[in-house]
């Protein structure tokens, strides 16, 4: 390891503080495993062993946007399209709390199906089952997320996706980065806790815009920021990327521990579908959170945002509880 390395870790596991120019540092290092080690020591001091586990309930993969990465875009006509319908989106919510889950996440593409009246009862109703509720379901309007907020919803997940205006624009088009950013904003406003993340690997996206990505994320600052590797969907218009954003996943993750020390940091999906091993990979690099599949079995392969996706035909039950084999596995407790 070169000596900069050593101490730019150093520096970053006593003060949680770090320049553009010295994120960008540990983002090239050659061997990343002390960079992973010591994301896993600042874990362990601030977090300890506990894993929060999330039932993940994808329940529309309608969308009226078209971002360019992703299989869920309108202009893919190959989607078969489904709904689950309220009372159905509910049940799975208690299924998945009889499971043992604490947290609930909805997420969906953008459905203007599921109008503000729609999602307030199906937010109440779920609250009643006295657990926590998150939404991943898009940029709404200020009035919106307040009135989800009033229903009882007490987390919002909304990636800014990329901090690099001339990206953002090209890979979502008739979106703008300034509004994402006022979305995140006004959420915080509100008083939800905040999620937030990036893509890593889109076609031309630097490492510089990434260091800048994880300032802004720190600035905010979000309470959980999660990493997804971009993995390229042949069904939609956007270039093929090449290089391993496994590992850069990893490392954006890492260094978002060693920055927000008490954050939760999610071992996502797409991280497990580049490496079978991915999740515990990722739980040992700084990770303390992980989002299982709580959607119906016959729903899964229609939510195709990108090819790979793991769980497709295993059912809520099974995922809960191969996930928790994997976290005993590696002596860590659900919490
Ligand atoms: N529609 C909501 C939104 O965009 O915020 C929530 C659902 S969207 C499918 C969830 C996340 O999927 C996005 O924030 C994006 O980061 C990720 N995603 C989409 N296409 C992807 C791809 N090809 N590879 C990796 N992640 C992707
Ligand atoms: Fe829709 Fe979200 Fe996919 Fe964009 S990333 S097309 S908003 S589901
Ligand atoms: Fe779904 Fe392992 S978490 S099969």
């Amino acid at each position: 390891m070169e000596k900069d390395e050593i101490l730019l870790l150093e520096k970053a596991e006593k003060t949680h503080n770090l320049s553009e120019e010295e994120i960008l540092v540990l983002l090239k290092m050659q061997d990343a495993s002390p960079l992973f080690k010591c994301a896993d020591n600042v874990r362990k001091l601030y977090i300890g062993g506990g894993v929060h586990l999330r039932a993940l309930i994808e329940f529309s993969n309608y969308c009226k946007r078209n971002c360019l990465y992703c299989g869920l875009r309108c202009e893919n006509k190959k989607v078969q399209r489904y709904r689950i319908e309220p009372e159905s989106i509910i049940e799975l919510a208690k299924k998945a709390k009889s499971y043992g889950y604490k947290t609930i996440v909805l997420q969906s593409g953008e459905d203007a199906y599921y109008s503000v009246e729609k999602l307030a009862f199906i937010i109440s109703e779920i609250k009643k089952l006295d657990i926590a509720l998150t939404l991943s379901i898009g940029e709404k309007t200020y009035e919106e997320y307040k009135a989800y907020k009033e229903a009882g919803a007490d987390r919002y997940l909304i990636r800014i996706e990329t901090t690099d205006e001339k990206l953002y624009s090209k890979f979502n088009p008739q979106m703008s980065l300034k509004n994402r950013m006022l979305c995140i904003e006004n959420i915080k406003r509100l008083g939800y806790e905040v999620g937030s993340g990036i893509i890593a690997g889109l076609p031309r996206q630097t490492l510089e815009s990434i260091a800048k990505d994880i300032l802004y994320l720190k600035s905010i600052p979000v309470d959980m920021a999660g990493i997804g590797p971009f993995i390229y969907h042949p069904d939609t218009p956007i270039e093929k990327s090449e290089g391993n954003f496994f590992e850069l996943s990893l490392k954006i993750m890492a260094v978002l521990r060693l920055l927000m020390p008490s954050i939760n940091i999610p071992a996502t999906t797409a991280m497990e579908s580049l490496n079978p091993n991915g999740r515990i990979l990722a739980l040992q690099s700084g990770a303390n959170v992980v989002m299982p599949n709580a959607t119906e079995t016959v729903y899964r392969k229609f939510y195709e945002i990108y090819p790979g996706k793991i769980c497709l035909g295993d059912s809520p039950k099974h995922c809960r509880f191969c996930i928790e084999g994997k976290i005993t596995s590696i002596e860590r407790t659900i919490i």
